[in-house]
């Protein structure tokens, strides 16, 4: 979970170390997730997700401006889908991990991780060769 791996490649510096880094503040929240020494760790845990979803955002604006810049055309789409994402990363409830901790933040760590994958995979691939083309690297 939250391992890049070659196949996400973008072939944009740019894009490809954003992805980097988002999946790298994944893979620390599922770190401190996993620590099973017994610790409150409600503080971390929000501190973290709040990183991940600015983060998140931050990454989306970069990508949509890139796109827009070149005139590609599934921009509308591709917005959707990130804000169908922030949508869900906000109806996250402080309270649910509150309650379980490590349970619930598991559950929507599973989510983002799948999510990311599979809109790196489709939905950022997709602008990959036009923008290649456009000679974005
Ligand atoms: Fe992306
Ligand atoms: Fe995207």
């Amino acid at each position: 979970m939250f391992k890049w791996r070659e196949i996400y490649s973008c072939n944009i510096e740019e894009v490809d170390n954003q992805h980097k880094r988002l999946l790298e503040i994944g893979s620390d929240l599922s770190n401190l997730v996993r620590n099973k020494d017994g610790i409150d760790r409600y503080d971390e845990i929000m501190e973290h997700l709040g990183e991940l979803k600015n983060y998140t955002i931050y990454h989306f604006n970069s990508e949509e401006e890139l796109m827009e810049k070149y005139g590609y055309e599934g921009l509308d789409e591709h917005k959707k889908a990130h804000r169908n994402f922030i949508d869900k990363i906000n109806e996250i409830h402080c309270k649910d991990i509150d309650e379980d901790q490590r349970g619930v933040t598991m559950e929507i760590l599973i989510f983002i991780a799948d999510w990311i994958e599979n809109h790196i995979l489709k939905d950022d691939h997709r602008y990959k060769d036009f923008l290649n083309e456009k000679g974005v690297f």
